[in-house]
């Protein structure tokens, strides 16, 4: 298993974040990336509507690792859509990290039919935000999350630059195969969310035989399952132990019948969070 992924502009990007939604800021979210850091985690996954970018900053900038061995992703939250909007939130998130780039920004979820009818438009109008800011050498990749194949389509379509990641909910009671696959024939890797389904997934008697097999724990079955799926696993946890058995996943290979066998296993433990019918 390799540790980094490549993505489709040549940035190498390692192959498990760091997740840090509902990690309270302060001393926690600094204290949880100090912690991830010295086990091996190099790469963070944010957002500036987690609300812990200050902590999650002060974390990376006394972590004891060079920002240059860091990747550490973004995303801009959905009342700062468009373009102007969209690079005053980007301006915000690199002044709450204390930081002057960014590995990594997405859009976080796409404007919908639903609540929009110019829903197209606006997600076109925050990737312009996006492509000026890449181009400017402000963020090494830009991309988008939560978006499926529909709201992809129109934004490749009036796109520049193609977005290098997507980044979804994704575990073994929900893998959303379409996407995973249109983003493959796409060339945008795919990021999976929640890849304990929030530990919602744990206690799967399934899940717990196979990870018997390898002497490892579900937790550990699910994100290697997903890095062997090539999905890159963002598994969140601000409890030590937690955080060094989550980054335990090189030293074993699930086989191909145990992958198959997950892969065919039927939904449960989703969040329920569906782009299209999101309230917020
Ligand atoms: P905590 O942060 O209190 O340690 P996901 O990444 O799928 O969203 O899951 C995150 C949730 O799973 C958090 O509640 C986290 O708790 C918990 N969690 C993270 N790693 C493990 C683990 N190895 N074993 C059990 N629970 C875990």
């Amino acid at each position: 298993m390799k540790e980094y992924y490549t993505l489709n502009n040549d940035v190498k990007i390692p192959s498990i974040g760091f997740g840090t939604w509902q990690t309270p800021d302060g001393e926690t979210a600094i204290n949880s990336i100090k912690i991830a850091m010295n086990y091996g985690y190099r790469h963070i996954d944010g957002a500036a509507i987690y609300g812990n970018e200050k902590g999650v900053g002060t974390g990376i900038k006394v972590c004891g690792i060079d920002r240059k061995e860091l990747f550490v992703t973004s995303k801009v939250w959905n009342s700062e859509r468009g373009y102007e909007t969209a690079l005053k939130a980007f301006e915000k998130s690199l002044k709450d990290l204390q930081l002057d780039y960014l590995d990594l920004y997405l859009i976080h979820w796409p404007a919908t039919a639903n609540k929009f009818t110019n829903w197209q438009q606006i997600n076109s109008d925050t990737w312009r935000a996006m492509e000026q800011l890449y181009n400017n050498g402000k963020i090494r990749a830009i991309g988008v999350s939560n978006f499926l194949e529909h709201h992809l389509d129109p934004l490749l379509e009036n796109a520049e630059i193609m977005p290098s990641v997507n980044q979804i909910e994704f575990h073994p009671g929900y893998k959303q195969n379409d996407c995973v696959n249109f983003c493959r024939d796409n060339n945008i890797q795919v990021e999976g969310w929640s890849p304990l389904g929030r530990g919602k997934v744990l206690g799967n008697a399934t899940l717990k035989e196979i990870a018997n097999r390898y002497n490892k724990s579900v937790a550990q079955l699910c994100i290697r399952w997903a890095m062997q799926n090539n999905v890159l696993p963002l598994p969140k946890s601000i409890t030590p132990n937690r955080i060094k058995e989550n980054f335990e996943v090189f030293d074993f290979n699930i086989s191909e019948s145990d992958m198959e066998l997950i892969n065919e296993m039927d939904e449960f433990g989703g969040s329920g969070l569906h782009p299209d019918h999101i309230e917020f």
